[in-house]
């Protein structure tokens, strides 16, 4: 049995690890033909794992003509060539696990893309077998009430095929055709699909586009319950098949819809905080987390025993401000400047460090946040250097250019010249390749890679509190802090995240459970004293702190005191 085989398959590993998200394509070159690929980040796994990652996230890398970057598969049973074999896949899965790193698929159930055999099938022949396996019409007037996802690129959710003789439906890109869920055949493909990747070894899927699989008349054609009993379904199969898989959902939606992907343990056991995410960033332009704070009241307890929030500040789309409202969306653009061209669709293609102004106290800040909440982190390939974006790329690969290894020509990304790489490098002098690059952070301590590495491992080291569904709110009244406990049988740990440009201070009840004793876990900008069984702060602006309380009689700490929030 490999090391970590057991430990692997833990019912709930995936509330205690980091996830780390990457773009094959854009990670590492090892082949010199300027396209990342499956062997560059087998060599790269020890970068990962110092770096504390527990699970990777691989972006599509299925057979696909890239019109949407992989999310349009031709074939979902073979590796694209441009990123190797599937011994590839498999040796690079074996490597993972063997260093007890997981690794999660993107699992594409929505649609496929239009040069896949079974689109090309349907629409060249009206009595084909995959005929039904598209939605078809004749006037592309139905389900009028489904929102446009691509609204830049894109004008209607219907597009004329000239060789079928009619219109088909699709969410996303035209090149995208969606699947058509009521034919049984479909259900059975995808099930083939998840069992096929699950089979070499995959630790689950990150469910892209979760809520749009089932349409009907009249309804906005999102969240409906056919859909949700789909991935029951699937969640059943795979508790079942491949127990100690987990499947997270993409759904970019409204709270509630949003926390019904768990489905009280039945559905998700991870959703990702779609909700959540615009009001990190919200936080900052206020200098006050009044937002936060309310949607954690509001989501937090909404998490099944058994599940956990996927936390993100950044992915490979638009930050997207869909949930946003006017007033939010207002206050997100004064406060974030933004060059022409960086807002597309309903968000904003730039990544983490460029969009805060490259101060890597609130890069450092809100990744302790997502950090220190219950449920899991999951952190975007690049972010940890403070990487930057390309906005004069198109849509969203603004976000998605080559890792910067090095300062060198190609970034250390590969051997071949600049001009043939993938994507380009990142041009910008404050975030390119000569300014923000992993070796030259590695030699500095204080850099932005070294911080975050030192969190993800001190969050490591108290597994037992940051892997557990405890979490106890801690009210400061006005003060602009993010304040709440994560209690345990053996120790609390109290976290606190200043929003503020100005130092703050407050005080804070120690519950009389925990010796009155602080263990300050990471360096954030913190002094405090206690007296009177109180703790008494002072936080340095956008400053945070980890802090470990042991309990007085094991049995009998915070945990036990007091109900999570
Ligand atoms: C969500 C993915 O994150 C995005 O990149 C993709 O374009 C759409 N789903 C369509 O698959
Ligand atoms: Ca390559």
């Amino acid at each position: 049995m490999p090391p970590h085989e057991s430990e692997l398959r833990s019912p709930d590993w995936f509330r205690s690890v980091v996830f780390y998200e990457l773009s094959i394509r854009s990670f590492y070159d090892s082949n010199g033909d300027g396209i990342g690929d499956l062997p560059g980040v087998r060599a790269k796994l020890d970068y990962l794992t110092d770096l504390g990652a527990g699970a990777v996230w691989l972006l599509p890398f299925y057979e696909s003509p890239w019109r949407d970057d992989g999310y349009d598969i031709s074939n979902h049973y073979h590796v694209d060539p441009r990123f190797g074999t599937v011994d590839d896949l498999d040796g690079l899965i074996a490597d993972a696990h063997g260093r007890g790193l997981r690794l999660v698929a993107d699992l594409v159930t929505n649609h496929v893309s239009d040069q896949h055999p079974w689109f090309q099938s349907a629409r060249r022949d009206r009595h084909s077998s995959y005929r039904p396996w598209f939605l078809w019409s004749d006037s592309g007037t139905e389900f009028s009430r489904a929102r446009r996802i691509f609204p830049d690129y894109e004008p209607s959710n219907w597009t004329f095929d000239e060789v079928a003789g009619q219109y088909y439906f699709h969410r996303f890109y035209a090149t995208q055709p969606d699947l058509n869920y009521d034919t049984p055949a479909v259900h059975e493909e995808m099930f083939r699909f998840a069992r096929f990747w699950l089979d070499h070894g995959f630790d689950g899927f990150r469910c892209d586009a979760a809520p749009y699989l089932y349409k009907r008349e009249g309804t906005t054609c999102q969240s409906l319950p056919e859909t949700h009993q789909f991935w029951r379904e699937l969640r059943a199969m795979m508790d079942a098949e491949y127990p100690g898989t987990v499947l997270i959902s993409e759904a970019n939606q409204t709270i509630a819809e949003t926390v019904a992907y768990f489905d009280r343990g039945r559905e998700f056991p991870m959703v990702l905080h779609f909700p959540i995410m615009p009001n990190f960033y919200l936080g900052l332009a206020e200098n006050n987390p009044k937002r936060i704070l309310d949607l954690l009241r509001a989501t937090v307890p909404s998490v099944p025993a058994d599940g956990a929030w996927a936390y993100f500040l950044r992915n490979h789309d638009e930050l997207s401000l869909e949930q946003a409202s006017d007033e939010e969306k207002t206050l997100f653009f004064r406060y974030f400047p933004l060059p022409p061209g960086a807002r597309v669709h309903n968000g904003v293609r730039r990544r983490l460090a460029p969009l805060l102004g490259g101060d890597d106290n609130s890069v450092l800040l809100l990744t302790a946040l997502i950090l220190g909440l219950p449920g899991s982190p999951f952190l975007y390939y690049g972010d940890e250097i403070g990487m930057g974006d390309r906005i004069d790329l198109p849509d969203r690969d603004a976000v998605r250019t080559p890792m910067q290894w090095e300062k060198g020509p190609s970034a250390g990304f590969s051997t071949a010249p600049p001009a043939s790489l993938t994507r380009p490098l990142v041009t910008d002098p404050g975030f390119g390749p000569a300014a923000r690059n992993v070796a030259q952070q590695e030699e500095n301590t204080r850099s932005l890679l070294w911080r975050t590495r030192t969190l993800l491992r001190v969050r490591a080291a108290h597994a037992a509190v940051f892997g557990s569904n405890l979490y106890q709110a801690v009210d400061l009244g006005t003060a602009p802090v993010v304040g709440f406990w994560r209690p345990n049988a053996e120790y609390s740990v109290l976290c606190l995240y200043n929003f503020s440009i100005e130092p703050q201070s407050g005080s804070v009840p120690l519950p009389p459970a925990v010796w009155a004793s602080p263990v300050e876990l990471v360096r954030g900008g913190l002094t405090s004293t206690v007296a009177d069984h109180t703790f008494q702060y002072r936080i340095a602006p956008r400053g945070f702190s980890w802090t470990l309380f042991l309990a007085r009689h094991p049995a009998a700490s915070v945990a036990a005191a007091s109900p999570p929030a």
